[in-house]
């Protein structure tokens, strides 16, 4: 049986005093987000006021990025011992907007992951595809090349792993994969994880979907049996939005 989960990507949005609002109402319908295992991944600079606010709710917190290393001379980096500090149990890596605005490469991301299972953090490790590769017939080899290289020689993480699909047309631009591509995209995932991880983790692990999700087309993406839940980047700005889908994720 896997978790289901929704998790909230603020992505570089949110001063303290916004963040502190949002933790406060949150707080307020937390008692009833059962079901649904629910993350918030805010901006560094509110993760420490985050974690203060949720402790002992039931919700958790995570990074949106961390480096390679534990500690040393990298300017501007935080690491997975650092998260962990902060009490946080997840971490989003290789997410599209870092590879290909600051470009990230599976190398790269493939490093974090280990670095971060061996903090003993969960990564959630985002792939997806263009536009252009999917309009090629391309999807399913990028996806493949992306899992593959960035689980290269990773022992099945003992804390956890979490998948998000996230077709990179589907960010931002309020057009959602059809839950058909998204069902399709996730089982070959499964398929994939299987082959590299084995099939105890892949079986374990929970696999979601993200890319414009709303409150309006989160109950069909949760229909396909393979989606364990969703990434939720502007819609997860609003704690009535972000709470609705975790209650829709729950029933699912
Ligand atoms: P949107 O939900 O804003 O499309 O963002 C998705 C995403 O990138 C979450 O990581």
């Amino acid at each position: 049986m896997r978790n289901k989960l929704a998790i909230a990507n603020w992505k570089m949005n949110k001063s303290r005093a916004e963040a502190k609002e949002f933790c406060e109402q949150l707080r307020q319908a937390a008692p009833e987000l059962t079901g649904v295992e629910t993350v918030v991944c805010p901006p560094f600079t509110s993760l420490y006021l985050v974690a203060e606010q949720l402790e002992n709710t039931g919700v958790h917190w995570g990074g949106q990025n961390c480096f390679w290393e534990e500690q040393g001379a990298y300017t501007g980096e935080v690491s997975p011992l650092m998260l962990r500090d902060l009490r946080c149990r997840y971490v989003i890596l290789g997410h599209s907007e870092r590879r290909q605005i600051l470009g990230e490469t599976d190398a790269m991301i493939n490093r974090k992951l280990a670095a971060a299972i061996g903090a003993g953090l969960i990564p959630i490790l985002c792939v997806g595809e263009t536009l252009q590769e999917r309009e090629n017939h391309r999807a399913r080899e990028v996806v493949k090349e992306q899992l593959d290289q960035d689980l290269r020689n990773l022992a099945p993480p003992t804390a956890g792993l979490v998948i998000a699909y996230e077709p990179v047309w589907a960010i931002g631009t309020g057009v959602n994969a059809s839950s058909d591509d998204a069902q399709e995209m996730i089982s070959f995932i499964r398929e994939r994880l299987a082959q590299s991880l084995g099939p105890e983790s892949a079986a374990v692990t929970p696999i979601l979907y993200g890319g414009s999700v709303n409150s309006n087309n989160i109950a069909e993406i949760m229909a396909e049996k393979d989606i364990d839940g969703a990434l939720i980047g502007g819609a997860s700005l609003q704690v009535s939005s972000f709470v609705t889908i975790a209650r829709l994720i729950a029933n699912a």
